[in-house]
């Protein structure tokens, strides 16, 4: 980490700052306009701190103060430290979904790493799809990079109750909606729920990917865990300013981290923490950028060894992140799991990740399980097939009733979300808890963007009788702090023509979790008549990003990604033209 300065022109910066021209000149002749010294950054590693602070993203508020304590690092370090602002991609505001926005801030990210003078980039990010979309651009544009997650919020508090993110919003509202609180409860519980910055504090999607950043070994060591408002959040931020310059003096980029064994590990990490189903769509994603192949039954496969040692909500319970952060956090996790571990690769920080871990230990056996008490055998995520999923689909089976990971039911059929809310309330559908509801119409394409629709509402008058899970059944995603016997990423989607689109009511459906499998019991005879009867719906997008999207999205067996970055392929050198 400390070897001695490189001559400048080994810098990508150099190409911009310290060579004879006028184009040369002319970069110098700006950053006296901007107020440094030549000494102040003539021949220092140029450090890109990209951040996704934004007034509209709450999970990110404090961001804007870990940016200087970024630049402090790279100071110290004897680097030079840029801000760039992204665009924020914020999960609760940015509709239709944030997940139509992810390959745009990828895009973004590559595009800015690669035509600036960039030698390295410390990445500021948390809110659900900011960590995969930062890592894809960067691993893209090819430099040494830091991610600095965000940090989970404070936990909820309401009535001597704690509460998490999401996961209570989703349980309070059904209450609610069964006539069991009131406005006044309701009111204290807006008050109450969402406290402090940071993202969700549940093992939603954000704690989901910023630890699987972590096991990945692009944070620095511990890091995704800190509560966002712990001073010592600003300290790993200061760290990471530190150590990216290491980085750049050395040569190691993400391609150099981001290897198949790293990906097993952060897929054996999402498994274990019985973390969110959006990880299996962003990881793949994330592989694919860096020439990793990574597939759904890769997760399946590993699902089968690793235990849920996370007794954290949604899947597991009561704790919060904040307790997952001092019973020892991801280190003290990883440490339970080093059988199922590639120790010996690199990591941002460390040569190795046995090194990284050495010393790393569990304080509160409840919270971090011992592996003779697991909160579940397996892993949390189970990958089906069958002839209503060919190309797969997803459910986090830890989080439903487990009387209905076996099966049989007629479907009750929406073609769109927006006639499922009007029309799921309605006692002609004379819908049964033994019905499998079925979404379509919600993937990639159709959404599109895949909304968290897949946490299908029940009916009113079914929440009254206290029934409180139902399969369901979609080609959308779910949130990450959503639970219940939802059936996700159904893919090929119906929008493309997938046999999702073929179901119709009544027909019967059988989920089969032990044997991962999930059946349309029509026969293939039928099938094939409905197939050639079905036409493509149009496109919900005429013109922009939402025509550009829909042309070159990929499926959720694949990752979502745009199929013109998922491929390898030269990009020129901006100062080679
Ligand atoms: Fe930002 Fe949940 S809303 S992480
Ligand atoms: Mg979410």
């Amino acid at each position: 980490m400390s070897e001695a300065v490189p001559p400048q022109r080994e810098l990508r910066s150099h190409q911009w700052y310290g060579t004879d021209g006028l184009r040369s000149f002319s970069h110098r002749a700006r950053t006296r306009q901007l107020g440094y010294l030549p000494e102040e950054h003539l021949g220092k590693p140029v450090v890109a701190v990209l951040n996704t602070w934004s007034d509209i993203n709450p999970c990110h508020s404090h961001l804007r103060e870990r940016a200087q304590a970024v630049k402090r690092g790279v100071w110290q370090a004897g680097g030079f430290p840029l801000e760039f602002p992204v665009s924020t991609l914020s999960e609760t505001f940015q509709k239709p979904t944030p997940m139509l926005y992810r390959n745009l801030l990828a895009m973004e990210t590559e595009e800015l790493l690669r035509s600036y003078p960039v030698d390295g980039a410390v990445l500021l990010g948390g809110c659900d799809k900011t960590t995969p979309a930062l890592l894809m651009g960067a691993t893209s544009a090819d430099v040494p990079a830091v991610f600095v997650p965000a940090g989970p919020m404070l936990p909820g508090h309401w009535r001597g109750e704690t509460l998490g993110s999401g996961t209570d919003m989703w349980k309070y509202w059904d209450d609610h909606r069964a006539g069991l609180i009131g406005d006044c409860e309701l009111g204290e519980l807006e008050a109450g729920l969402a406290r402090s910055p940071g993202h969700c504090m549940t093992m939603g999607t954000a704690s989901t990917l910023t630890a699987a950043a972590e096991a990945l070994g692009v944070t620095m060591p511990g890091a995704s865990s800190i509560p966002a408002v712990d001073s010592g959040h600003e300290r790993m931020a200061a760290a990471a300013g530190l150590r990216i310059v290491g980085l750049i003096r050395e040569g190691r980029t993400l391609a150099d981290i981001l290897t198949r064994e790293a990906f097993e590990d952060a897929v054996t990490t999402v498994l274990g923490l019985g973390g969110s189903t959006n990880a299996v769509i962003h990881l793949i994603a994330m592989a694919g950028r860096a020439g990793v192949p990574l597939a759904l039954d890769d997760f399946d496969r590993l699902a089968r060894d690793v235990p849920v040692l996370a007794n954290v909500r949604p899947s597991g319970g009561p704790y919060l992140m904040e307790d997952f952060h001092f019973a020892g956090g991801l280190p003290g996790f990883l440490s339970r799991i080093p059988d199922l571990l590639h120790l010996d690769r690199p990591t941002v920080a460390h040569d190795t990740l046995r090194e990284q871990l050495a010393g790393a230990l569990v304080h509160h056996d409840d919270v971090i399980r011992p592996r003779t008490k697991p909160v579940a055998a397996e892993g949390g995520v189970a990958v089906l097939r069958g002839n209503l999923c060919p190309d797969g689909a997803v459910i986090k089976h830890i989080a439903a009733e487990p009387r209905l990971l076996r099966h049989t039911g007629p479907a009750v059929v929406f073609d769109d979300y927006r006639t499922l809310q009007r029309t799921i309330n309605d006692p002609a559908l004379g819908i049964t808890p033994d019905h499998v509801l079925v979404l379509r119409g919600s993937g990639p394409r159709g959404g599109p963007g895949m909304p968290e629709y897949g946490m299908l509402p029940l009916p009113d008058y079914l929440l009254k009788q206290g029934v409180r899970d139902m399969v369901r059944i979609s080609d959308a995603r779910m949130s990450g702090t959503s639970y219940g016997a939802c059936v996700l990423h159904v893919a090929p989607e119906s929008h493309v023509g997938g046999p999702l689109a073929l179901v119709r009511t009544g027909d019967p459906i059988t989920l089969d979790v032990p044997a991962r499998t999930l059946t349309l019991g029509v026969d293939p005879g039928e099938l094939e008549r409905r197939r050639v009867a079905w036409t493509p719906p149009p496109e919900r997008y005429e013109r922009g990003y939402g025509a550009l999207y829909a042309e070159h999205i990929t499926q959720a067996d694949t990752g979502c990604d745009f199929a013109f970055l998922a491929k390898k392929g030269n990009v020129p050198d901006p100062y080679a033209g």
